[in-house]
C-alpha cells in the first residue's frame, strides 16, 4: 500500500493526508470544486501529493478515504472504489446534512449508508471520532503509555486490519468493534465521541454506548 486517496480534503481529509506523507505515503486530494482549487493544499503538502477529481482519486488510491458531509456520500464515485478498502470518516449532523430518514429512525449507521452506495468496496468506520487538531497532535510511537485509541468497524476481517495497521502507523492503538453495524457505538453524542480515551478507556467507553433513541 503506497497511495492512499481522500475523497475530501478539509479538516480531516487535509489532516490525515498530511500524517500519511509522514508516514512516506503518496497521496491524492479532492472534493468537491475541482483539483485547481488544492493547489495551496497540496503545495503545503509538498511532493508526496496532487490533486485530482473524486474519480482519479478513488483510482489512484490502494486505500481510500471518504471525508466528506454525509449528505453528500451518494456522489461518491462506485466503479472506482469496486474491491477496495475504503475508510469511511464522516459523522451526522442534520443541522447540517438535513434529516436523513433512515438515520433517524436508526435503521441504519452512517458508515452502512456508505456501505450500500459501495457494495462491492470494504469500508471500515475510522477516524470519526476523534477531532482534526486532536489527530494532529495526539499521535505517539507503539508502546507509548496512556497512547490514544480510535475504533475501527468494518464487515471485512481483513479491511479491519489492514486500517489498524495504518493507525498504528499513523500514530494510535485501536480497537476493533467487529461488524459496521457496531459503529453507532462512536457516533456523534456517544461516550466515545471526541473523547480522548486509551485503548482500555475506550473499550469501557463503547460498552456504555447508547443509541439515540434510549437517550
Ligand atoms: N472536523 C472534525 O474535527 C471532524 C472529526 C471527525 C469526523 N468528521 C467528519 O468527517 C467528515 C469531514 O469533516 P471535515 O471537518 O473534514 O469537513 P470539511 O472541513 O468541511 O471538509 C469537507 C471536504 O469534503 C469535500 N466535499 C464535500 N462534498 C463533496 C463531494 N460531493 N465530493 C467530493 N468532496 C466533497 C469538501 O470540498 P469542497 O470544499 O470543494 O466542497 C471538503 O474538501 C464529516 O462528515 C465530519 O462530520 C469531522
Amino acid at each position: 500500500m503506497t497511495t492512499i486517496g481522500f475523497i475530501g480534503a478539509g479538516h480531516i481529509g487535509g489532516t490525515l493526508a498530511q500524517l500519511a506523507i509522514t508516514q512516506g505515503y503518496d497521496v491524492v486530494v479532492s472534493n468537491s470544486r475541482g483539483p485547481e482549487t488544492l493547489t495551496d493544499l497540496v503545495d503545503q503538502l509538498g511532493d508526496r501529493a496532487r490533486a485530482g477529481t473524486s474519480a482519479e482519486a478513488a483510482e489512484a488510491g490502494d486505500v481510500v478515504v471518504v471525508t466528506i458531509p454525509t449528505k453528500n456520500v451518494k456522489d461518491v464515485p462506485v466503479e472506482p472504489l469496486a474491491g477496495k478498502v475504503v475508510i469511511d470518516t464522516n459523522n451526522y449532523y442534520p443541522q447540517r446534512d438535513g434529516q436523513i430518514p433512515a438515520l433517524d429512525d436508526e435503521s441504519t449507521t452512517v458508515s452502512e449508508l456508505l456501505q450500500t452506495h459501495l457494495p462491492t468496496s470494504h469500508v471500515v468506520k475510522a477516524f470519526n471520532h476523534i477531532t482534526s487538531a486532536d489527530l494532529a497532535t495526539q499521535g505517539a510511537p507503539a508502546g507509548t503509555p496512556d497512547r490514544r485509541a480510535l475504533a475501527v468497524a468494518g464487515d471485512s476481517d481483513d479491511a479491519r486490519a489492514a486500517v489498524a495497521e495504518l493507525i498504528d502507523e499513523l500514530g494510535f492503538d485501536t480497537v476493533d468493534v467487529g461488524p459496521l453495524a457496531e459503529g453507532w457505538r462512536y457516533q456523534r453524542d456517544t461516550a466515545a465521541y471526541v473523547q480522548r480515551f486509551d485503548a482500555d478507556g475506550l473499550r469501557a467507553a463503547l460498552a456504555r454506548a447508547v443509541r439515540y433513541r434510549d437517550m
